[in-house]
């Protein structure tokens, strides 16, 4: 509950001036009014009522939520309450997984009956595996995936019975596991290479590194700091509360779609540069700058709003985003193993002069999530093609926790925006020879 005022009321008073009546509405807990409380307000009896205009959502809440907590002030971010610091430290990506899922740490127990499942729930059918080889050499990975995901659903048509707690477990335990598979033919696709199966003796990063990069039959092994340094990576895009994709997720999932097709839906909107795609354009713009002497003519750039700086800035952090932290010092021990990538140096001297300039002091503009882990997928050998798939694999796990939340969740029902109709009155339809 906000704190109770002077009067002791958890209230808020509203005088509509245009007819001198007054309102009272509850605020809950969060600081929220309800939106709905605001349709009493009206002048004539037949009108509709008030609503919030709130385009983009910047300040609507559209669920009550326990998965995730974002303090953007304070660069604070939490799954289930634990902070992403320790678990990026001290957890796995599985167990993470667990706990989004779930809402608690698994025992040991649980951990390894949630591994053994997700593990034997890896390979894909082989109708799927077909399709792989329908796509343009040159596909974009991204696109790919979607449609792979997108047709699971037709694979798995006891999918539709979203209101099963069992039936919901046992697609997102296929999603999960099966996504890393699909993201890795892709890659083989575009790199006009025979497709490798999964390996189950292998943990989820290692099978997917072996699925990415295992040519011929010798036995593939990652370097183990590689294998931690995608597992952090992982954990720390497992999820991020009410981004767009996520959004989109629920929304599509409020129709009781199946997750399947959901899921496609939430991928498709992280593949846009402004989200799960900033990655990706940050590489380019890497290369564009192409060294460190074209910085300053690159910002000025960025401050005549003639170039966006790709991965700064936030819609809810505005401190340094956490994950950008981590980023940076598991870059470092990715290096130690791979070589240093050159575009480091470029990205390090961005970072120091933006962030000590007045446009993007002003504006609350940090490092993102997207602008070191770029640097860190183009070291451990992927093409920029696969960064936003490499988003969209740990993220698999927020929409899929967000999704099941909203499916239980008896406030929730289909979603459905209203609108302000700003546009031309009623008139007569004019024949096409009468148009001037
Ligand atoms: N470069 C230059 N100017 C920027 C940037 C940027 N990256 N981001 C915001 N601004 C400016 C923007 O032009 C605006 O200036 P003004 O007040 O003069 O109009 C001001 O800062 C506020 O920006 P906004 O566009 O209103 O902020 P938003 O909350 O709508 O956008 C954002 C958030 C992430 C879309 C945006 O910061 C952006 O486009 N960043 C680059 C893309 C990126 O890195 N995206 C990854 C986000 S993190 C991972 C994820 O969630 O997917």
């Amino acid at each position: 509950m906000g704190d109770t005022g002077k009067d002791g009321k958890n209230s808020l008073s509203i005088r509509d001036n245009r007819t001198g009546r007054e309102y009272e509405v509850d605020i809950l807990e969060g600081d929220v009014v309800r939106a709905m409380d605001l349709r009493q307000i009206r002048v004539n009896e037949d009108d509709f009522g008030m609503m919030a205009y709130d385009p983009a959502f910047s300040n609507t809440a559209s669920t009550r939520s326990t998965i995730t907590e974002i303090d953007g002030g304070k660069g604070i971010l939490r799954y289930r309450g634990y902070p992403i610091e320790q678990l990026a430290e001290r957890s796995s990506h599985l167990e993470v997984a667990y706990l989004l899922l779930k809402g608690e740490l698994p025992t040991k127990d649980e951990l390894d009956a949630f591994v053994e499942d997700v593990t034997f729930h890896t390979y894909v059918h082989e109708n799927i595996t077909e399709q792989v080889g329908g796509f343009r050499y040159d596909a974009h990975a991204m696109g790919m995936v979607i449609s792979m995901v997108s047709a699971l659903s037709t694979f798995y048509p006891d999918a539709k019975d979203v209101d099963d707690p069992a039936v919901r477990w046992q697609q997102i335990v296929r999603l999960v596991a099966k996504l890393p598979t699909l993201a890795a033919y892709t890659y083989r696709h575009h790199r006009g290479l025979p497709l490798v199966y999964p390996e189950n003796e292998l943990s989820y990063t290692a099978n997917f590194l072996s699925m990415l990069f295992k040519i011929g039959t010798k036995e593939y092994k990652p370097s183990p700091v590689l294998e931690r340094a995608l597992d952090v990576l992982f954990i720390l895009h497992a999820d991020h509360e009410q981004n767009c994709s996520t959004t989109a997720m629920r929304v599509i999932g409020s129709s009781r779609s199946d997750p399947y097709s959901a899921l496609a839906g939430a991928m498709a909107a992280l593949y846009g540069p402004l989200h799960g795609g900033a990655n990706e354009a940050v590489l380019r713009m890497l290369n564009r700058i192409g060294s460190v002497d074209n910085i300053p003519a690159f910002l000025e750039g960025v401050k005549r709003k003639e170039e966006r700086l790709m991965g700064f800035g936030h819609r809810i952090y505005k401190a340094y985003d956490p994950r950008a932290s981590i980023i940076k010092r598991t870059a470092d021990e990715v290096f130690e193993v791979t070589g240093r990538n050159p575009l480091l140096d470029i990205a390090l001297e961005l970072e120091k002069i933006a962030l000590s300039e007045d446009y993007f002091v002003e504006r609350n503009l940090y490092p993102n999530v997207d602008f070191y882990s770029g640097i860190i997928y183009q070291a451990l050998g992927f093409p920029v093609e696969m960064f936003p798939v490499l988003f969209a694999i740990p993220r698999t796990v927020g929409w899929l926790a967000q999704w099941q939340e909203m499916i239980t969740d008896p406030e929730q029902r289909i979603a459905r925006p209203r609108q302000v109709f700003v546009g031309s009155d009623v008139r007569d339809f004019v024949p096409i020879a009468d148009r001037g």
